[in-house]
């Protein structure tokens, strides 16, 4: 489903500093990806806590897949660009992740689930996001939200660009996830090539652009800033802003633009238990220990 949209094009004047990119390494069983946020160069942007890519047509490199794990105080977004991949977990919820579906799982008090893959061979392609919760939310039940492709509106822009919005509101389009605390903005930009778009964020929130295909430039002013595939330019303050102004060159790009308003509060993390103090990320390890996940 597209349907036009007009966005006024006044005040997109969020800027991005130097692109940093992600570090090579693997995670599950062994599934090699690349960590774009949560590493040493940039350790987390509040309220978003990681990022990953994994991408490889080499079986080799995700088969192993994600085993039996525990999450607690904390959401997990998974989206698929390629591949399918099979979710299950201890509280009897069972999925498939298919190339344009995403998951939403709010670990909440915890969950211990598996991510594996659903193919022997051919590429596999995705992201999965981790997302905060505030400590309020921290121990509440786990959900999910099972996104197929036609789950997720997508909308035209003026000047070419479209853009799929697994959250968040661009014109009187809004994505299917809502009521967070958090007020996450998750969209998939396609730009055509030498194609720009106004995208729409929330002043008060953090966030971030990562082109995953093709090359992008960020900003229309003297402070624009070229972003190579690859590379995750953190958003500059948006103190009286409306969003940001992004544009393809000669070739077509594909962008994830997410912001999220910050908790501002404190984040103690082991691993995948991430809590607000020394004493609560204690506690999830005996409630893990314990079987009362
Ligand atoms: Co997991």
């Amino acid at each position: 489903m597209t349907q036009q949209v007009s966005v006024v094009a006044r005040g997109f004047e969020r800027a991005v500093g130097k692109g940093v990119r992600g570090v090579k390494t693997s995670d599950g069983a062994g599934v090699k990806l690349t960590r774009v946020l949560g590493t040493s160069v940039l350790r987390a942007l509040d309220p978003f806590l990681m990022l990953d890519e994994f991408r490889s047509d080499e079986p080799q490199d995700y088969l192993a897949g994600f085993p039996d794990h525990p999450h607690r105080g904390f959401e997990t977004i998974t989206y698929m660009i390629a591949g399918r991949f099979r979710h299950r977990d201890n509280k009897g919820h069972e999925g498939i992740l298919a190339a344009g579906g995403a998951q939403w799982m709010t670990a909440g008090r915890g969950i211990i689930h598996s991510e594996m893959p659903e193919q022997e061979a051919g590429l596999v392609h995705g992201f999965q996001l981790w997302l905060n919760l505030p400590r309020k939310d921290k121990m509440c039940e786990p959900t999910y939200r099972d996104l197929q492709t036609e789950d997720i509106p997508s909308v035209s822009l003026p000047g070419g660009a479209n853009v799929r919005l697994l959250a968040g509101k661009v014109g009187s389009a809004i994505g299917p996830i809502d009521g967070r605390a958090t007020e996450p903005v998750y969209l998939d930009l396609q730009l055509p090539a030498g194609a720009a778009a106004d995208v729409p964020i929330p002043a008060g929130h953090e966030g971030f652009v990562y082109p995953f295909e093709g090359d992008v430039i960020v900003g229309r002013s003297l402070n624009s800033r070229e972003l190579t595939r690859g590379e995750l330019g953190v958003l500059a303050s948006g103190e009286g802003t409306e969003g940001v102004h992004l544009r393809a060159k000669e070739r077509p790009a594909r962008v994830l633009v997410i912001a999220g308003k910050p908790l501002r509060e404190p984040v103690v993390q082991y691993g995948p238990f991430v809590m607000t103090t020394p004493a609560e990320v204690e506690q999830a390890i005996v409630d893990y220990r314990a079987g009362r996940f």
